[in-house]
């Protein structure tokens, strides 16, 4: 099975989390875009759903496969979400945010009762090494990141990249990334949101290159 495959093979199986009549949180990327177009071909079977973007691509693809789309703000809790990651290690901690989208996708995976994450096999890790993505203000942004040098992280400037929220991305490479990590990030000023998400998926769903497909759920 090629990565395509193996993408689409997990998202499918993903897509059974979602029956009619509920509120889907959808995720932003290359693998999420295949649970994307798989609901999208319920709904033109008759299923009927309300889909929470992460992103503005995401919306837009939403809306090309005739995918309902609802502001998050209207509704106290979407039902399951579908999303891909970065890395994912065996406790179901996530790095997300390679596409750009951590902090939507933050604050859409808070408010599921349900937060699936779909990935092949190459995103299942021991231990972290993609870089983390930070999200940050533009305004001082230099300085941002120097305090995130100063707790030992080793930033770059995503160039050429603005957010859907109109903020920068700093890239941030580590030796060890520890849990805590989360909300330290996250206390600097200017910081806005960080790729770590722990404690937050449910299970996940990794396709293999045999075919395979495992679900890993949080114990
Ligand atoms: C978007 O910001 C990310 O969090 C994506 O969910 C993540 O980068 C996975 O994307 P792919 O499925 O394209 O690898």
């Amino acid at each position: 099975m090629d990565v395509e495959e193996m993408k689409r093979r997990a998202a499918v199986e993903a897509v059974e989390y979602v029956k009619d009549g509920m509120i889907v949180g959808l995720g932003t990327g290359s693998t999420a875009k295949y649970a994307i177009e798989e609901i999208g071909r319920m709904v033109r079977e008759g299923m009927e759903v309300i889909g929470i973007a992460t992103s503005k691509q995401s919306e837009e693809l939403a809306r090309k496969n005739g995918i309902e789309i609802g502001d998050i703000n209207e509704y106290e809790e979407i039902d399951v979400t579908i999303d891909g990651a970065d890395e994912i290690d065996e406790k179901l901690n996530l790095i997300k945010g390679g596409g750009g989208a951590l902090l939507r996708e933050k604050i859409v995976a808070a408010a599921s009762k349900m937060e699936v994450i779909v990935a092949d096999e190459r995103k299942l890790v021991k231990k972290f090494s993609f870089p983390l993505p930070v999200e940050v203000v533009k305004f001082g942004w230099r300085r941002t990141a120097d305090k995130l040098s100063s707790m030992g992280f080793k930033p770059h400037l995503r160039h050429g990249f603005v957010t859907d929220n109109g903020n920068y991305i700093l890239d941030c490479e580590y030796e060890e990334l520890d849990e805590g990590m989360e909300g330290k990030i996250n206390s600097i000023p200017g910081v806005v949101e960080n790729g770590l998400f722990i404690n937050m998926a449910d299970i996940a769903i990794i396709a293999f290159k045999n075919g395979d497909v495992r679900k890993i759920k949080r114990l």
